[in-house]
């Protein structure tokens, strides 16, 4: 492929092209409302150890499959009443749902680490549902960046996350919603919070009542220790959280209307929606040699707050070696 076509707007053409790519075991980026996906056929052994080789990820940290239907994700895994009217109320939208897999569901089995669940989701995007519609195969796709590094939010970050390790790009702007969606696992008795994201937990608890939450954010009794904060979503600059202002050196990445002196904010307006479209982005801005490193402003913790906080925790955990 030549490098001109390496990122492409999504026209009908390219969406055929990227999708015969998927069908031959190829890795195809492409934009959710999340951030951009690394997709590969979810079928394929080969396809989806692709994936763990392109972003160098641990073989036992699971992958999410994209598909486009309700009735597609009830071919692979079991469906609870809770399941059932969280993806209508949620589907499509930033919802991943991890359920108990179908025993014969067509599926590689490097998909589920050796786990016996499967995490599905329905994203909100328009491209991304066309090609996973055209592929005609679930679509396995963690986030389009080097393991442990900042999520992808514009084609051009995934071309520097990743370059070379993709067939094709397809460049659909920048994704609506910023983060990642919230994971609930619905595998057991009690639902859990296993990542919050895009929608709220409070949304999802109007739904199906109490989720169990394992987060430092609400749970008071159990302050963030750092060995349970894997380093994730981290820029290379050390990142430094609920600072209220810069020390001499640091970017600043403001909140609100009095974050004196920031080099950048996440909203002036203080909404916690925008912040979170712009948070990756403006920490991927800030990532720069002249500054020693990233302060960011406190943010409110309710709403998209408990996620924006849940990534910038681990961007400033301590860093494997
Ligand atoms: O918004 C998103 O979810 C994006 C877009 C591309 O859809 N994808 C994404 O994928 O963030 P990734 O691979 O970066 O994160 C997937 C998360 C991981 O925390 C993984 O451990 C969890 O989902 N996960 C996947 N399958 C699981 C399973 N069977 N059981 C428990 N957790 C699972
Ligand atoms: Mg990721």
């Amino acid at each position: 492929m030549t490098a001109r076509h390496f990122i492409s707007r999504p026209s009908r053409q390219v969406l055929r092209q990227a999708a015969r790519l998927l069908g031959r075991g190829r890795l195809v980026a492409f934009p959710t409302e999340t951030v951009y996906g690394l997709g590969a056929d979810a079928a394929s052994d080969r396809a989806v150890a692709a994936i763990y080789a392109a972003k160098r990820r641990p073989w036992h940290n699971p992958l999410i499959v994209h598909v486009a239907s309700i009735a597609a994700a009830r071919r692979l895994a079991r469906f609870d009443s809770r399941a059932e009217r969280l993806a209508r109320r949620f589907w499509p939208g930033p919802l991943t749902l991890v359920l108990r897999r179908r025993p014969g569901a067509r599926l590689s089995r490097y998909i589920s680490a050796g786990l016996g669940t499967v995490a599905l989701r329905i994203p909100a995007n328009p491209v991304a549902l066309a090609l996973i519609r055209q592929s005609r195969c679930p679509v396995a796709a963690p986030s389009a960046n080097s393991s442990g590094r900042v999520s992808p939010t514009r084609a051009q970050h995934v071309r520097q996350s990743l370059g070379g390790r993709v067939s094709l790009i397809i460049d659909g702007g920048a994704c609506a919603v910023g983060l990642e969606s919230t994971v609930i696992d619905l595998s057991g008795k009690a639902a859990r919070l296993l990542r919050p994201g895009g929608v709220p937990l409070e949304a999802l608890s109007n739904v199906i009542g109490p989720i169990v939450v394992e987060d430092p954010d609400t749970d008071e009794r159990r302050p963030a220790s750092p060995g349970r904060l894997l380093s994730h979503y981290a820029p290379s600059r050390p990142v430094r959280t609920n600072a209220q202002e810069p020390r001499v050196g640091e970017a600043y990445l403001g909140f609100g209307g009095c974050s004196q002196g920031a080099t950048l904010n996440l909203s002036t307006r203080a909404d916690l929606e925008e912040a979170a479209a712009n948070l990756f982005a403006m920490l991927r801005a800030l990532d720069r040699p002249e500054f020693t490193a990233i302060a960011v402003a406190p943010i409110p913790r309710h709403g998209l707050g408990r996620a924006i906080n849940d990534r910038l925790r681990r961007a400033a955990a301590p860093r494997r070696p």
